[in-house]
């Protein structure tokens, strides 16, 4: 071979960026940032930073939460989509924001099934009815009572339209024919000090964020959005026992920009399922009423055929239900 062209492809290889799997090989190198789309101290935050933690001690690089606030987390999730698909950037959502949304926002600017890779499915959290303590009532009965008796005085804290607590909000309007003022938060973390403060009166909202209120007297639950009782919370009825069937779980994922290699994909995915099969962590988040999924359940391509199936179910159901932002 003439020498000059050996040179040049000598030249090209040291120029060229590292291969995927030689890439992913030296992934990670430097800190990763989740992007949580709500504000700190709710129960997508939560959920953030105890996978974090595990995940950090696996992959031996930090991971940094950055809080990107607003519009139901429709702004966290489009700073991923926007990110370079290196596996530094990753985006942790739930049902609302990675499928609710992409039907409620009609003008939303990225494509939730596309421009998105899913990484893994995370625990999931049964929604409870809670009230602020003032609020008249000790059953779920009592409190659609309560409602109906005062139209348009009693308000409900969201985290916006198309999240969780929004979700819940939709389904215990139409389980109980009842309806409250919606309060928009950038996160159920403020909306429940709220609720505390009887600023607001009532949400449906994550267990993770609401039960430890409930257990310290702060705030009262009628109802959890599940099919059975949960071994965290045996005094809540389902609110099926409460007169009310709805059945509604928030599930959590974690997703990373579209052109991320594979490799580093199985990297992420690892490190959750490592973090999950830990007892400390799951004791923490099953005292928390959150059911944990099996490894199975959460390999990128069970989650996302998870996601496509979900985002298929919820279009129906909001295009029937005509809930859309324009
Ligand atoms: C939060 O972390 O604030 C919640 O996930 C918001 C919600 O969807 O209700």
């Amino acid at each position: 071979m003439q020498r000059r062209p050996a040179l040049a492809l000598l030249a090209a290889l040291a120029l060229a960026p590292l291969s995927g799997s030689a890439f992913a090989q030296a992934y990670p190198n430097r800190p990763i940032t989740m992007v949580v789309p709500f504000a700190a101290g709710g129960p997508t935050d939560l959920m953030a930073r105890i996978i974090g933690e595990g995940m950090s001690k696996q992959l031996g690089q930090q991971i940094i939460i950055d809080n990107t606030t607003g519009a139901a987390g429709t702004i966290g999730v489009g700073k991923v989509v926007r990110a370079a698909p290196d596996g530094y950037t990753i985006s942790i959502g739930h049902l609302g924001t990675h499928v609710a949304n992409g039907t409620i926002y009609q003008n939303l600017n990225y494509n939730l099934l596309t421009d998105l890779e899913p990484v893994t499915l995370l625990p999931s959290n049964p929604l409870l009815v809670v009230t602020s303590n003032p609020v008249p009532a000790k059953t779920l009965k009592e409190v659609v009572e309560y409602l109906k008796a005062n139209p348009d005085k009693v308000s409900g804290g969201t985290a916006g339209m198309g999240s969780g607590s929004h979700l819940g909000a939709l389904a215990f309007f139409a389980a109980t024919g009842a309806k409250y003022q919606l309060v928009p938060y950038r996160g159920t973390g403020p909306a429940v000090q709220d609720l505390i403060a009887n600023q607001i009166q009532i949400m449906v909202d994550q267990s993770s964020n609401s039960l430890p209120h409930v257990r310290a007297g702060k705030i009262r639950a009628y109802a959890v959005t599940a099919k059975a009782r949960s071994a965290a919370m045996p005094d809540i009825p389902t609110a099926a026992e409460a007169g009310y069937p709805m059945e509604v779980a928030i599930w959590h994922g974690l997703w990373v920009p579209k052109g991320t290699p594979p490799d580093i994909i199985a990297k992420l995915n690892a490190a959750v399922v490592a973090t999950l099969q830990d007892p400390d962590v799951r004791r923490r988040l099953e005292d928390l009423g959150q059911d944990i999924p099996t490894p199975e359940q959460m390999t990128p391509a069970a989650f996302g055929a998870y996601h496509r199936a979900e985002y298929a179910k919820w279009k129906k159901i909001l295009e029937d239900a005509n809930v859309k932002v324009e």
